[in-house]
């Protein structure tokens, strides 16, 4: 005879009606079981009456502790808050300012996409070019680094950061490419390297995770083969992690890129967790391939609520496919305003918030971290950087020492 109870989100506890052996599951799978007889046993225990309350405990920190991988610092009992590019909603994307204030606004984690310059040096943009996010068209003096490449196929004429040193892209300023959003600090700021972003994510009094994406590595590394360079994009990215300390299974970053060749390069060369970013949705057969190397997927969200022409027309089983497969859930990417909200939301972004922390994705790509963070303190009662199992770790430990 089990009980079947919910614990938060994601996981259950199937648990007999005495305290006994629990065993812990997600939505879909077994995840885990914990032997509590020698804790509970009628000998032992002195909390005749509490048992179930104890009992409850240990299954929540088996849960937190034996189950999942436990990133250090970050919460582990609600979806994680990752601003993309860091507050890019308020702030122009990948700039020192835009990942301070989605710290500020409570994210747990702030994205960036990642590049490479002419002296190889990593650099936060979204894009292997520049002319929209930045004044290099202002710059006459690098008129003459206008170029075609063949980018993923396509032929594209622009600046690129693979032509610039680091010291000239600092030379330019950043501006916010999205017309309807705030202009005002057009020319402001300069790119942020990638040891700017770092600092920022580490200069934080509480933790704040990174998440590095390699853009357009095919692109990147036949650049790098063409100047006889012997290194490699995600050779040069994994060492600037491992000087900066993210080497364990734990470190809170997460690697993600749209190109599996250049996450199955770096998965025997690093213990972090990988991303597999998709702009649709995957076959159970691709997904089990996708898990011997992948720690989760980052789906567009469109290939979990389907939206065509503004409007919800399903709901599908992505996420829950997903989750079969062991793998976690970071859609993308969630934006307030309303022309990128179908109109079933009535322009409230909460309210597509709501839906997918239903459907039980594990974390949020957002431009408006704020929003997310003060819809994670609304819904789950308190700061949304409390982490309660902490607290259920002390208590599971107390608890031990009495018995
Ligand atoms: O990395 C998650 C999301 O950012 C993927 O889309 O194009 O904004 O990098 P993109
Ligand atoms: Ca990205």
């Amino acid at each position: 005879m089990f009980k079947l109870s919910k614990l938060h989100s994601k996981h259950y506890l199937l648990a007999p009606n005495v305290c006994d052996v629990c065993i812990l599951q997600t939505n879909s799978q077994k995840v885990g079981h914990i032997d509590l007889r020698p804790f509970f046993s009628d000998r032992l225990c002195p909390f005749e009456g509490h048992k179930h309350s104890l009992f409850y405990l240990f299954s929540v920190f088996a849960v937190v502790y034996s189950a999942d991988r436990v990133f250090d610092g970050l919460p582990t009992d609600r979806p994680l808050i990752i601003a993309h590019r860091g507050s890019s909603g308020m702030r122009p994307e990948h700039t020192v300012a835009a990942y301070e204030l989605a710290i500020e606004q409570g994210a747990d984690i702030i994205e960036c996409d990642v590049s490479l310059t002419k002296d190889l040096q990593l650099v936060c943009t979204h894009d292997v070019t520049i002319n929209s996010t930045t004044n290099v068209h202002e710059h006459r003096e690098f008129d003459d680094r206008i170029q075609t490449y063949v980018v993923e196929g396509r032929s594209v004429t622009d600046y690129f950061t693979i032509d610039f040193t680091l010291d000239e892209l600092k030379t330019l300023r950043k501006v916010q490419q999205n017309s309807r959003r705030d202009q005002s600090y057009n020319g402001e700021f300069p790119l942020a390297s990638f040891d700017d972003y770092v600092a920022v994510a580490k200069g934080s009094d509480r933790t704040v995770g990174i998440y590095p994406e390699t853009k357009s590595p095919p692109f990147v590394n036949g650049i790098l083969q063409s100047r006889n360079h012997t290194t490699t994009f995600e050779d040069i990215l994994l060492e600037a992690l491992a000087k900066h300390g993210y080497t364990s299974p734990t470190s809170p970053c997460f690697l993600q890129s749209f190109h599996p060749p250049s996450l199955q390069y770096m998965a025997p060369k690093t213990p972090l967790p990988l991303i597999y970013l998709t702009g649709t949705s995957l076959t159970d057969n691709i997904l089990s391939e996708v898990a011997t190397y992948c720690y989760g997927i980052g789906p567009t969200k469109n290939a979990i609520v389907r939206v065509v022409n503004d409007n919800i027309v399903e709901e599908t089983d992505f996420v829950a496919r997903i989750h079969a497969h062991g793998l976690k859930v970071h859609p993308y990417t969630f934006r307030n305003e309303y022309n990128y909200l179908a109109w079933d939301y009535g322009a409230d972004p909460y309210k597509e918030y709501e839906r997918f922390v239903k459907i039980g994705v594990d974390g949020f790509f957002t431009d408006f971290p704020w929003s997310l963070s003060n819809y994670m303190e609304l819904t789950t009662g308190g700061s949304p950087h409390v982490r309660p199992s902490f607290y259920v770790l002390l208590l599971a430990i107390v608890s031990c020492a009495l018995v």
